[in-house]
């Protein structure tokens, strides 16, 4: 069975189609990145806008790849939340209005598990690792920074989160800090391979293996400290060094804890999920933590760890495999209650 996937959480509008055992067959992920860059982050009205003129356009491009579009399709799979509740609704109403035209089933799927379970993909014929026991997932995304460890689609239990930013927004604010533009993820990604990251002395948050929460507000000001000492660096180099700095002060603390997590937990597999899983240093330092510790690591393509539809849908058919489906009275949430401590039915 072909599960169509919709997704419209913040500033990406996508659609996917993905067969019940992970294959992508179409991805489509429409960016507004350039309708946000001007004012340095999302603004949630200007989004939802751009979801309502998105959506019909890039649900076409994902069907295009059906021979029979929508009759090659059996169910299909919507982000309900967390995210911008007018963003959200444009995707959820779409999706219910075309599941009900449709005679379809129709099955909400929460963001952030969407992300913990893309590892399952498979893209361009390579065969996704085989994870068929329980793990833990690093989530490291624009809006959440959290350990899990997933047993199951709906069996989740966070370990620990960030007590204030999430790491991608360290990266965004940093990158904004330093006036390289939006979002600042892959720009200090790019800068940070060419600098050196023992240039600039930067603290870490919650450097603790013992605790498995994290902190990124102190690295945060310190370099906002650094900058207004030394000014913006005006060098290339400088600024590479600074990016790399900061970098790896995000990075050793991710790592650190995940492969704290997995002795915590005594599970032999890591998986990296979310945009900032997409960092080449987060990605390096992580496969060498982990063949150190003996642990198996799992790192999706970089398609699969941003955002996109293809996840949902593969949420969503691991949903329907256990039987569960939802109905036109599907609501939105904005907040996460995948941050919920203890174990939650995840959705
Ligand atoms: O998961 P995602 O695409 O959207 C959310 O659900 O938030 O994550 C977006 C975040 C942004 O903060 C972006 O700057 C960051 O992921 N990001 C990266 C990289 N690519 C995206 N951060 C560091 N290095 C990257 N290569
Ligand atoms: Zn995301």
């Amino acid at each position: 069975m072909n599960v169509l996937g919709i997704e419209s959480s913040c500033d990406e509008t996508a659609a996917a189609v993905v067969r019940d055992d992970g294959t992508v067959i179409s991805d489509v992920v429409a960016s507004q990145i350039r309708l946000h860059a001007p004012y340095g982050g999302v603004v949630p009205e200007l989004a939802s806008r751009a979801h309502l003129s998105a959506v019909v356009p890039v649900v076409r491009g994902a069907l295009a790849a059906l021979p029979r579009g929508l009759d090659d399709v059996g169910a299909i799979a919507v982000t309900n939340g967390p995210g911008l509740v007018g963003a959200l609704l444009v995707g959820l109403q779409f999706a219910k209005a075309l599941a009900l035209a449709r005679g379809l089933p129709i099955v909400g799927v929460d963001h952030l598990v969407g992300h913990l379970f893309a590892v399952g993909l498979r893209r361009d014929g390579v065969e996704p690792d085989t994870l068929e026991g329980p793990f833990v997932a690093l989530l490291v995304s624009g809006g959440h920074t959290a350990l899990y460890e997933v047993h199951a689609i709906d069996d989740v239990r966070m370990l620990g989160q960030t007590r204030d930013d999430a790491a991608g927004e360290a990266f965004d604010k940093v990158a904004k800090l330093l006036g390289l533009g939006y979002p600042g993820g892959p720009l200090v990604d790019a800068l940070a391979v060419e600098g050196d990251p023992m240039a600039v002395v930067l603290p870490m948050g919650m450097p603790s293996r013992a605790s498995l929460e994290f902190s990124f507000s102190g690295l945060k000001t310190a370099v906002v400290q650094h900058v207004r000492k030394h000014g913006v660096p005006q060098s290339e180099s400088a600024l590479a060094d600074l990016c790399a700095s900061f970098q790896r002060a995000v990075v050793e603390v991710l790592v650190r804890k995940s492969v704290a997590a997995c002795e915590a937990t005594g599970l032999g597999d890591l998986v990296l999920a979310g945009g900032v899983a997409a960092n080449r240093g987060l990605r390096a330092r992580a496969k060498q933590a982990c063949e150190r510790a003996g642990l198996r690591l799992h790192v999706p393509p970089p398609a699969s760890c941003t955002d996109n539809a293809a996840m949902i849908a593969w949420a969503g058919a691991l949903r329907l495999a256990r039987g569960q489906v939802d109905g036109v009275e599907l609501g939105v949430y904005s907040r996460a209650h995948l941050l919920r401590r203890g174990r939650i039915a995840a959705r």
